[in-house]
């Protein structure tokens, strides 16, 4: 196990969308070691589980001030001395085990249907080991429906156009739009209008986070330089077409937007940070958020810059004149990894061999651990880990996939032959057909994920 990061608190939410947020897929099983000593305490609502947590910090290498700062990170209070005391909980999470700098995250509660997903916040998405309670701790949890939001697969819509607005480009002049993240309608429409925010939010954790500071200095382009103006007046309509409206343009997200606003007063480019505009104008890779092709996509492009666009070239120059009015340059983000971590993490992952119990046996039947799930691959070895739809979640090498509508419930382990499409499930792999038999004595790769990104077993298993 390697606990190599130090941020370790993750939640989904963060993980998947912050420079921090790291993963380690290699934390199941084992029961970590924590420190008796607790410097104190730090109760807090979890922003993405909305539940709440409390934090202690155990081990010699905590100060007080390093526990406060890590508290109010969380919007929470240090409590010196006191401890996480409730009359029942799902477990803790316990982050940096074995080391003198250890945090113990306690989960309160007392419905099991609440286990699944606060076991994965912690160990794929926070890095920590989960010890369950009593609560958490029964044989049947495959039982229980997981009561988590589930991801909503892109469906690509055809409305008329509104009243007033010109005639789509589509048949009947219908305007087609995707509801997906990486998706924009046609350009100077409002998303909107043309697709479901409903759907997007399912799609990745939508959660209101505060802008970044405004300007020491009034900012004064928009009256000063026409120029400026007039560009940002095109961003904005770009941006406007596509569903990052749907969390980062506040009158339309359920709570506010989430750090970048497209309402905010003033000049709204200033609500991102520098690792925001950075990531909207292409020069960090966030290619692995998916995209489509610009001719399915009414035009807009993600495979350059971060933010769609029918001009790469032209959004690139003004996100890059921005790194340069913040005092930053494209250089500053040369060496660092694709965002989002979490997503960079999966992509790089290396599977290990398959323990017991993981993978096809001699009658085909498919076997996993960590839960229920939503997604199953079996691959070739070598293939590349599955991604984000629409372009990366479909590797060269696939050799079947079935994906459980979100409406139905998730497949339990043993339920499943290969190459048997259960009811209420859909092969997405091979299109038509059925799977290629897999070869005795030959390596495969099994990736089971509960939804799109959450991954719970990936191994290499031999076929019998
Ligand atoms: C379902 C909600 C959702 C959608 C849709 C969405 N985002 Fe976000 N985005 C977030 C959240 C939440 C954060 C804040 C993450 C954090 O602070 O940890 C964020 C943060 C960002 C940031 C970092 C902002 C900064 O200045 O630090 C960028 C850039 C970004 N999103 C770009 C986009 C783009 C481009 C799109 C559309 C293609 C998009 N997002 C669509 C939820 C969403």
């Amino acid at each position: 196990m390697n606990h190599a990061h130090r941020r370790a608190s993750t939640p989904l939410v963060l993980a998947l969308l912050t420079l921090a947020g790291p993963l380690a897929g290699c934390n199941r099983g084992g029961d970590p070691a924590f420190p008796e000593n607790n410097l104190g305490r730090c109760i807090y609502v979890n922003r993405f589980s909305k539940a709440e947590e409390c934090r202690e910090y155990r081990g010699d290498d905590w100060t007080e001030d390093a526990a406060r700062a890590d508290c109010s990170e969380w919007t929470g209070e240090l409590e010196v001395g006191e401890l996480c005391e409730y009359d029942s909980i799902l477990g803790a999470c316990i982050l940096e085990g074995g080391t003198e700098k250890v945090i113990r995250v306690v989960n309160p509660g007392d419905d099991p249907s609440d286990c699944r997903s606060t076991e994965r916040g912690c160990e794929l998405f926070g890095g920590g080991v989960f010890l369950g309670s009593a609560v958490c701790g029964g044989e049947d949890l495959d039982d229980i429906e997981d009561d988590s939001v589930v991801f909503q697969p892109p469906v690509l819509e055809c409305r008329d156009p509104l009243e007033g607005e010109p005639a789509g480009a589509s048949e009947g002049g219908k305007v087609c739009t995707w509801s997906m993240i990486s998706a924009c309608t046609e350009p100077g429409r409002r998303f909107q209008d043309y697709a479901s925010c409903d759907m997007v939010l399912t799609q990745r954790p939508y959660f209101p986070v505060p802008s970044a500071p405004p300007p020491a200095e009034p900012d004064t382009r928009i009256d000063d330089d026409p120029a400026y103006a007039a560009e940002l007046a095109w961003v904005t309509e770009q941006a406007e077409a596509c569903a990052c409206v749907c969390c980062h343009t506040s009158s339309i997200t359920p709570m506010g937007a989430a750090v970048w606003d497209t309402e905010a007063a003033g000049n709204w480019i200033n609500t991102f940070s520098p690792y925001g505009i950075a990531f909207a104008g292409g020069f960090l890779d966030s290619s692995l958020l998916g995209a489509y092709p610009a001719s399915d996509n009414n035009g807009f492009d993600r495979e350059i810059t971060g933010m769609p666009t029918t001009d790469p070239d032209r959004l690139m120059e003004f996100f890059r004149k921005e790194l340069i009015h913040r005092g930053f340059s494209p250089e500053d983000f040369a060496d660092a990894n694709p965002t989002p971590e979490i997503f960079h993490q999966q992509d790089i992952y290396e599977p290990g061999a398959c323990a017991e119990g993981e993978g096809v046996a001699a009658d085909g039947t498919v076997t996993w651990s960590g839960g229920n799930i939503r997604y199953l691959y079996i691959l070739a070895e070598g293939s590349r880990n599955p991604g984000t739809p629409p372009n990366l979640d479909l590797p060269v090498g696939t050799l079947w996939r079935i994906d459980v509508p979100p409406d139905q419930s998730a497949l339990r382990s043993g339920q499943v032959r290969y190459g048997q499409v259960p009811d209420n499930t859909s092969q997405r792999f091979p299109a038509s057909g059925s799977a290629a038999p897999l070869i005795s004595g030959t390596k495969y790769y099994i990736y089971a994920m509960a939804d799109v990104a959450v991954p719970i077993t990936r191994c290499i298993f031999t076929a019998p």
